[in-house]
């Protein structure tokens, strides 16, 4: 996917500025930044939910900018949003299901049931209500339910925030099998920077709406003064 010249936001309210942003294939591209700096809004714009002022976003040679959510998720993008991305009074066997809703019964279960292979530990709590899960579980829960099209790319907002780090590590870790063992293009948003960036390829710096480092993700990882600004890493 291609990014070029975006300019997006709300209605008449702008926040991303003249973004350029190339998303390799099978890679995972993390984009980190502040709070407030246009991360979610960036995503937002890829599935048609902001406004889209000028620029483009190009996904598999076609020009995407401005496609309605459906349409998107019918070309094989899936979007885990930063809330609410699970329903809290269903089970997790029927969060799921709702993911899968235009299949017919036989491909939705087996569907299912591949899904909890690539997610076994869902398997422990297929009964319980989502609302009742613990922060970890709920995120690989939202991931499972990401997975339910079969994507060939994914864009994951914010999926570690307020875990626990042995918890966010998990989490991490399986966004990097995402990439490894099912060949999917990430595109990873996160506030808590360090750990995406270990397992990022290329890495983008938002601030304020503006591209303020594009490079390796181990780049930015070890740049004293970026990391230290903008990620809160110290410098060890
Ligand atoms: N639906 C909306 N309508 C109007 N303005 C919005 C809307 N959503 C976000 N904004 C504004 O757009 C700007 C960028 O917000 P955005 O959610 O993209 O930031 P972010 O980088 O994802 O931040 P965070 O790390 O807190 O999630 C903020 O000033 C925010 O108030
Ligand atoms: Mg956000």
């Amino acid at each position: 996917m291609n990014i070029n010249r975006l300019y997006a936001g709300y209605g008449k309210f702008k926040v991303l500025f003249d973004l350029e942003m190339e998303v390799p294939a099978n890679e995972i591209t993390v984009v980190v930044g502040p709070n407030g700096a246009g991360k979610t809004t960036l995503l937002n714009s890829i599935m048609g939910v902001a406004t889209v002022f000028s620029g483009d976003v190009v996904y598999q040679g076609k020009r995407i900018t401005g496609t309605p959510p459906h349409k998107a998720a019918r070309m094989g993008i899936s979007y885990v949003p930063q809330m609410g991305n699970v329903f809290a009074g269903l089970s997790v066997s029927e969060n799921l299901q709702m993911a899968g809703y235009w299949m017919g019964k036989n491909e939705l279960n087996n569907r299912v049931d591949q899904v909890l292979d690539m997610f076994p530990v869902l398997r422990q709590f297929i009964g319980r209500k989502a609302g009742t899960l613990s922060g970890g579980e709920r995120r690989m829960l939202a991931i499972a339910m990401g997975l339910m099209r079969t994507p060939k790319l994914m864009l994951l907002d914010e999926l570690s925030t307020d875990l626990a780090p042995i918890i966010a590590k998990r989490v991490m870790n399986e966004v990097a099998r995402l990439r490894n063992e099912l060949g999917i293009t990430v595109l990873l948003v996160e506030q808590m920077a360090k750990r995406a960036l270990e397992i990022g390829d290329t890495a983008y710096l938002l601030v304020s709406g503006q591209v303020r480092f594009r490079g390796k993700a181990g780049d930015l990882l070890r740049d004293p003064e970026l990391s230290r600004v903008y990620l809160g890493i110290k410098e060890s």
